[in-house]
């Protein structure tokens, strides 16, 4: 099987891309989690969703592209080159709010506020303030990390 030969990107992805070669940013989610980050995104009609670490928007992206009109996602970025970039290309977009700000942040003056999916893309919900995040996770919602290997949870026996 090919996991990559009926990926549909979504439209607006290669002026993102492009923007991100030109500042020299790696650090995108790969296609494939993009592409279950949509499906996610899709299997919640009217979902909250919460983005820590947008990046130039890549992933947020195709979070969008799953959710239905009725959704709405916030994506919290540090990094002002970047934000800008998300801001840029999706900020038009009614169902996104795109933060500059720190997660940590975000996270300690949020942690009563309930989301079906949380995609941890950063420091913060993913290798700290876990628990505080997890707690922001709507019961029968999703929390979703991405990079991370047995051997960066040192359990290299997994
Ligand atoms: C792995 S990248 C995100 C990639 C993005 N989700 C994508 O797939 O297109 C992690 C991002 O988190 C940002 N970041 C690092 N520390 C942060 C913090 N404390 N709060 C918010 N964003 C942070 C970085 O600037 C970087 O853009």
């Amino acid at each position: 099987m090919n996991d990559f030969a009926n990926i549909r990107r979504p439209s607006g992805i290669e002026s993102i891309q492009s923007d991100l070669k030109k500042i020299g940013f790696t650090m995108s989610s790969d296609v494939l989690t993009d592409s279950i980050l949509r499906t996610l995104a899709a299997s919640k009609p009217g979902g909250s969703f919460l983005e820590l670490g947008t990046g130039g928007g890549l992933s947020t992206a195709w979070l969008l592209a799953g959710m239905d009109s009725d959704s709405t996602l916030i994506t919290i970025e540090n990094d002002e080159t970047l934000y800008e970039i998300a801001k840029k290309h999706l900020g038009t977009d009614p169902r996104v709010d795109v933060r500059y700000m720190n997660g940590g942040e975000f996270i300690q003056t949020h942690m009563q506020r309930k989301f079906d999916l949380i995609f941890a893309d950063t420091w913060p919900g993913k290798f700290y303030f876990i628990n505080e995040v997890l707690n922001m996770v709507r019961i029968g919602g999703m929390y979703v990390v991405d990079d991370l290997s047995p051997f960066l949870l040192g359990r290299k026996n997994m």
